[in-house]
C-alpha cells in the first residue's frame, strides 16, 4: 500500500510513474515541523534499523550518521563523506512493531540524520518546503520494496553482452592502444567484451566528435573491434565546449538550449574541455536535441555509452575566476602578502570546485517554470541520461544499448545503470562496494558496479584479484583506472592465469546472473540482498554486513583485507561451498553456523543455499560465444527456473523465456 502526501508545490520529478491519489490526511508515523523548511522526526529505539539511501557510504543499516542527498563530484568515498554521486531518498525503517518505507521526492538537498545527533531519533530535513512524500506499508521488507519499485517503474535492462568483463582506462588514446588491450586479453585467453573510450577519443573533449588522428574513421575501427566481439563504449560529458564553428555549441546557443545565469545568458563553467555550457536537460526540447546527438556515434556502430560529469561537475566558473582575480588584485596592493591574505586566496581558490555559489547561479527553463539549479540539482544527471535513452530509442527502437551514468536520482533507473564513480585502489573500497549494492537495488538501480581495482592510486595484484572476486557477481563488471596510475589490465600482472580463472568463472555464471537480474527487474526484486532481509529472525545474520545473498540461490562472502588467507563466514543455513581452484570447481556441504574458510587470493569461494541449484555454462572468450544451451546444474537442489532470451531483443515478457531446468 503506497500513499502520497504533498507539501507546498513540488517540482514534478517523474521519479514515480504509477498514478497515486493524494492523501488529504497528515503524514503518518512522523512528527512534521514546517517552521523552518521541512522537518520530519521519528523516534527510534535501539534495535530499530534504517535501510536504503542508495549510493551512500557506511553500513547497510544506515544508523549512526548524517547523509546528505546531493549529487556530488567527490571521489573521497570515505566514512567522513556525506554525499556521493547519486541522490536516492528512499529508506525502509524496520522497528519491532512496524516496518515501512518512505520516499522523499525532492530534487534539492535532503538531510537524513539517522540517530546521529540524537541517538533515539531519525530526523529528515530540507530547506525545500516543496516535496512529495510517499509512505509504503507492507507485510515484509520485500513487499515494501516491491511496492515502491512498481511505483517507480521497471529497471533498465542492458544487452546481455554488457554482462561480460570490460576494460577501461583514462585513456586509451588511440586505436593501437585499444588493439593492444584486446590483444593482451585475447592472447592469454582471458574473456573480454568491451573496451571503454575515455575523454581522449574526442577532438579536444567535444561531445559527439572523434579525434580522427588517433581513431581514424571510428566506424571502421568499431567494425574491426566488433569482428573480434569487442564493443567500444565511449564517454559523453555533460559540458559542451564553447567553440565557434562547433555545431553542438552553435545549435545550443541558437535555440537557447543551455542553462543560463540569472540574466538569461548561457552559464559558463570550466570542465575537461575548458569553458563549457551545460545543456538544459530539464527543458524537454533541449533534452530531445542532445539525446538525438548520440545517433552520430550509433551510426558509427557504437552500442554503449557512459555519461559523466553530470552532477554537473564544475571545476570553476567564469564568475569565480573574476572574483579570484579581484581578490588577488586587492591583496597585490600591499607590499607583502600577509598570512591572512595567503589563507584567503588559498581558501577562495580551493573552494571554487562544485561550489554552492555556482549551483545557485544556474537557471533552468522547465515546463514547470524557471528554476534555480540549486532547487533541482539532483535531477541533472538523471535527465542527461534520460535524454540519451530517448535518443537511443529513437535511433534504434528495437535495440538494447548499454548505458550508465555517474550522477543519478530515482527515476533514472528506468533508463540506465550507474557506476559508483571515482574510488581508490584501497582495500576498504571493496567493502564499500559490497555494502552499497543492496541500497542501490532497493532504489531500482540494478545494473551497477564500481571501478574494479580502484580508479585513483596504484592497484596491487592481490587487490585486483580480490576485487574481481566480488566484481564477478556485479552486473557491470568494469576494470577502470585514472590517468597516471599503474597499468591495471589483468595481463599487466604476473601469473595472469589467476585472473583468467576468476573471469572465466564470471562467464560460467552469466546464465545465472542474467536470469536473476531479469527476474529482479521484472518482479521489482533485489538482486543483492542483505542477510538481514533474508533471515530477519537470525540475530547474527542481521548483524552481518560483509556477506550478501545474490539472486535467490547463492551467498557471497568476499575477502576485503590484504594478506588474509581466508575469512570468517557465517552460514545462516546449511549451504554448499563452491570453490574455484585453478579453474576447477569443488563442492563441500557445510553446516549452518560460523566457519573460517580458507580462500587463497587466486581462488573464489561462494555458497549455494540448501535445496537450491544454479546453472553454469562453459566459459568463452566473450558473451556471444557462450553456449547457453549446454547448462549444468550445481548445488543440492533439483531444479532452477531460468530466465533466458537472446540478449538483444526486448521481448522480456515472452513466456518462452522462462524454462525449468531439472537435474538428470
Ligand atoms: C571522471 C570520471 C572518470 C573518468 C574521468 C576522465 O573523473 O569519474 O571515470 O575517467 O573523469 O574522463
Amino acid at each position: 500500500m503506497i500513499k502520497k502526501f504533498k507539501f507546498g508545490t513540488p517540482f514534478e520529478t517523474d521519479a514515480v510513474v504509477k498514478s497515486i491519489p493524494l492523501e488529504s490526511s497528515s503524514l503518518p508515523y512522523f512528527e512534521t515541523d514546517t517552521t523552518e523548511g521541512l522537518k520530519f522526526t521519528l523516534p527510534l529505539s535501539k534495535e530499530d534499523a534504517v535501510y536504503g539511501l542508495g549510493e551512500s557510504v557506511r553500513g547497510i543499516n544506515k544508523r549512526g550518521y548524517i547523509y546528505r542527498s546531493f549529487c556530488s563530484d567527490d571521489p573521497n568515498q570515505t566514512e567522513g563523506t556525506h554525499s556521493l554521486y547519486g541522490a536516492h531518498n528512499f529508506i525502509v525503517i524496520s522497528t519491532k512493531d512496524k516496518t515501512f518505507g518512505v520516499f522523499f521526492d525532492c530534487p534539492s538537498t535532503v538531510t537524513f540524520d539517522i540517530a546521529f545527533t540524537y541517538y533515539d531519533k531519525l530526523v529528515i530535513s530540507s530547506d525545500n518546503t516543496n516535496m512529495y512524500v510517499y509512505i509504503i506499508d507492507g507485510d515484509s521488507i520485500y513487499d515494501i520494496i516491491r511496492e515502491f519499485r512498481i511505483a517507480i517503474g521497471m529497471s533498465y535492462i542492458p544487452p546481455m553482452w554488457a554482462f561480460g568483463y570490460t576494460q577501461s582506462r583514462w585513456s586509451y588514446a588511440d586505436r593501437d592502444s585499444v588493439r593492444n588491450v584486446v590483444k593482451g586479453y585475447r592472447d592469454l585467453d582471458i574473456p573480454l567484451d568491451a573496451v571503454y573510450l575515455d575523454i581522449d577519443y574526442m577532438e579536444r573533449y567535444k561531445d559527439f566528435t572523434v579525434d580522427e588522428k588517433a581513431f581514424g574513421d571510428l566506424k571502421v575501427f568499431a567494425d574491426e573491434m566488433k569482428a573480434e566481439n569487442i564493443r567500444l563504449v565511449p564517454i559523453i560529458d555533460a559540458g559542451v565546449k564553447i567553440e565557434e564553428g562547433y555545431d553542438v555549441y552553435e545549435e545550443g546557443i541558437k535555440n537557447n538550449y543551455f542553462c543560463t545565469d540569472k540574466d538569461g545568458k548561457p552559464f559558463e563553467a570550466c570542465v575537461w574541455p575548458g569553458m563549457t555550457h551545460f545543456p538544459d536537460f530539464l527543458n524537454p526540447e533541449a533534452r530531445l536535441w542532445f539525446g538525438e546527438k548520440y545517433k552520430i556515434l550509433t551510426d558509427m556502430g557504437i552500442e554503449g555509452f557512459w555519461n559523466d560529469m553530470n552532477e554537473p561537475a564544475i571545476f570553476y566558473s567564469q564568475k569565480s575566476v573574476d572574483n579570484a582575480l579581484k581578490l588577488i588584485k586587492e591583496y597585490a596592493k600591499e607590499d607583502t602578502l600577509t598570512l591572512q591574505g595567503f589563507e584567503d586566496i588559498k581558501n577562495y581558490f580551493g573552494s571554487r570546485q562544485n561550489c554552492d555559489e555556482d549551483y545557485s547561479s544556474i537557471y533552468h527553463n522547465t515546463p514547470q517554470g524557471k528554476y534555480c539549479h540549486k532547487d533541482v540539482h539532483n535531477l541533472f544527471g538523471y535527465n542527461m541520461t534520460r535524454s540519451a535513452a530517448a535518443g537511443l530509442l529513437k535511433a534504434d527502437p528495437d535495440k538494447r544499448f548499454l548505458l550508465f551514468s555517474r550522477a543519478s536520482y530515482i527515476g533514472m533507473h528506468r533508463y540506465s545503470g550507474i557506476w559508483t564513480g571515482d574510488n581508490f585502489s584501497w582495500w576498504s573500497h571493496i567493502l564499500t562496494e559490497l555494502k552499497v549494492l543492496p541500497g542501490l537495488n532497493m532504489c531500482g538501480f540494478l545494473y551497477v558496479g564500481a571501478d574494479l581495482g580502484g580508479f585513483g592510486y596504484d592497484c596491487s595484484r592481490d587487490l585486483l584479484l580480490r576485487w574481481l572476486s566480488l566484481g564477478i557477481f556485479t552486473p557491470l563488471m568494469r576494470n577502470h583506472a585514472a590517468c597516471a596510475t599503474r597499468n591495471q589490465e589483468c595481463y599487466q600482472f604476473e601469473k595472469p592465469e589467476d585472473f583468467k580463472h576468476i573471469i572465466d568463472l564470471r562467464y560460467r555464471l552469466i546464465p545465472y546472473l542474467y536470469s536473476e537480474y531479469m527476474k529482479a527487474a521484472k518482479n521489482g526484486e533485489m538482486m543483492f540482498k542483505p542477510l538481514a532481509f533474508e533471515y530477519p529472525d537470525d540475530l547474527v545474520a542481521k548483524c552481518t554486513e560483509d556477506q550478501l545473498i545474490v539472486g535467490n540461490e547463492i551467498m557471497i562472502a568476499p575477502v576485503y583485507t590484504q594478506n588474509a588467507l581466508g575469512r570468517y563466514v557465517y552460514l545462516p543455513e546449511d549451504m554448499t561451498a563452491v570453490r574455484m581452484q585453478g579453474g576447477e570447481l569443488t563442492f563441500t556441504d557445510m553446516k549452518k553456523g560460523h566457519h573460517f574458510v580458507e580462500i587463497p587470493e587466486n581462488e573464489v569461494v561462494f555458497f549455494i543455499r540448501s535445496d537450491k541449484a544454479i546453472p553454469l555454462c562453459n566459459p568463452a572468450k566473450c558473451v556471444e560465444e557462450l553456449d547457453l544451451n549446454t547448462l549444468e546444474l550445481i548445488g543440492n537442489g533439483k531444479e532452477y527456473v531460468l530466465y533466458t532470451d537472446d540478449g538483444f531483443a526486448k521481448d522480456y515478457d515472452n513466456p518462452e523465456n522462462l524454462k525449468t531446468l531439472k537435474k538428470q
